[in-house]
């Protein structure tokens, strides 16, 4: 073939996609097992969490009781070093004011005192907000049908404090109230908890990719009416993501999180151009369902799409992930580095 004046054949891109060692000195993204986030729902003993009712995505779950054995023998071997902890309470235990929360001896307090005797070096976040303790499943306080900011702020800020005092390194407030993260702030700071973090969904979206966390925390999420829209951002706003995040490090966040993740690339990209924060993509129920349940009709392979979907939000800014698969992704990650 002549070679013209045109780039074709002098360039081949193809060259360097013909043996794996080019394609993988090249590579401009990679994946660490020290990226990944274990979102891990925690309950009480007393049978919440039969085999029966577990989601049929499995999604990673035990009991109080199970927790120990769990992590030392499931999550520290994996070598994921992190894990976000949601507390799964039984409808008994749930009022209005979503009471519970504030409990000295509830269930994140005594995961927490477990975990840090049994796993000192496992990075522990509690998820922040009142849904997993309301009876009608919303996020904060709600009076005449509206979900009211300031008083939510100050629940949430004790609730910070409770969880920094049972030694959680990190609290995540995922509530979208107004003005939390710096609330929550003061709050930690006065009573000595300089060095607790704060991880702020700051870019979370109300989304329809929910519905399988939500099954688990038992959140009558598919009654007429239901819907988060009030606090969590609109689908379709990207600037908004960028003002929640600017005041979310003004107030003081050490990190930020971006949910859906794998729905929110342009999302992830803006915010690693624009904004001097750790990034953390949360790869929620729905999107994980979604490999799961394809992979199940044999329609694509879940190790492959796991790691692809982990991959490009990397790609897209990402520092961290938080996914439900992120036990599989540590087996992946070392088989690949052993073969
Ligand atoms: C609630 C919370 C939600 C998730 C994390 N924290 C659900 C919601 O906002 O209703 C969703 C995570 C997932 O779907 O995996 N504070």
């Amino acid at each position: 073939m002549a070679c013209g004046s045109g780039s074709f054949p002098r360039v081949r891109l193809r060259r360097i996609r013909q043996q794996a060692w080019s394609r993988d000195l090249v590579a401009e993204t990679s994946l660490y097992l020290d990226d990944l986030i274990l979102p891990l729902f925690v309950g009480r003993d007393e049978g919440e969490i039969k085999e029966d009712e577990k989601t049929p995505l499995d999604l990673p779950c035990v009991t109080l009781g199970q927790l120990e054995r769990f992590v030392c023998e499931q999550v520290v071997p994996s070598g994921v070093r992190a894990i976000m902890l949601f507390p799964v309470v039984p409808a008994v235990l749930k009022d209005q004011a979503g009471s519970y929360a504030l409990k000295s001896d509830g269930l994140v307090p005594q995961a927490l005192r477990c975990l840090k005797a049994c796993a000192p070096d496992l990075g522990c976040i509690v998820d922040v907000a009142l849904d997993p303790y309301t009876s009608h499943g919303h996020d904060g306080l709600v009076r005449e049908g509206m979900v009211l900011n300031d008083e939510t702020v100050e629940v949430l800020a004790q609730m910070a404090c409770l969880y920094a005092e049972n030694g959680a390194d990190c609290v995540a407030p995922s509530d979208m109230m107004d003005g939390r993260v710096g609330v929550i702030r003061c709050a930690l700071e006065g009573r000595g908890h300089h060095n607790t973090m704060i991880m702020a969904y700051a870019a979370k979206y109300a989304s329809a990719f929910y519905g399988p966390f939500r099954d688990v925390m038992g959140v009558q999420h598919q009654a007429k009416g239901f819907h988060k829209k009030t606090y969590q951002m609109d689908v379709r706003n990207q600037k908004e993501a960028l003002r929640e995040t600017r005041l979310d490090v003004q107030e003081g966040a050490d990190f930020v999180v971006v949910k859906p993740g794998g729905l929110s690339l342009d999302v992830l990209a803006t915010l690693n151009k624009e904004v001097a924060i750790p990034l953390v993509a949360y790869q929620v129920s729905g999107e994980f369902a979604m490999l799961r349940a394809a992979s199940k009709m044999g329609w694509i392979t879940y190790e492959q799409a796991l790691l692809e979907s982990m991959v490009v939000m990397k790609r897209a800014g990402a520092s961290a992930i938080l996914t439900y698969g992120a036990l599989d992704v540590a087996r992946l990650l070392k088989e690949a580095s052993a073969s």
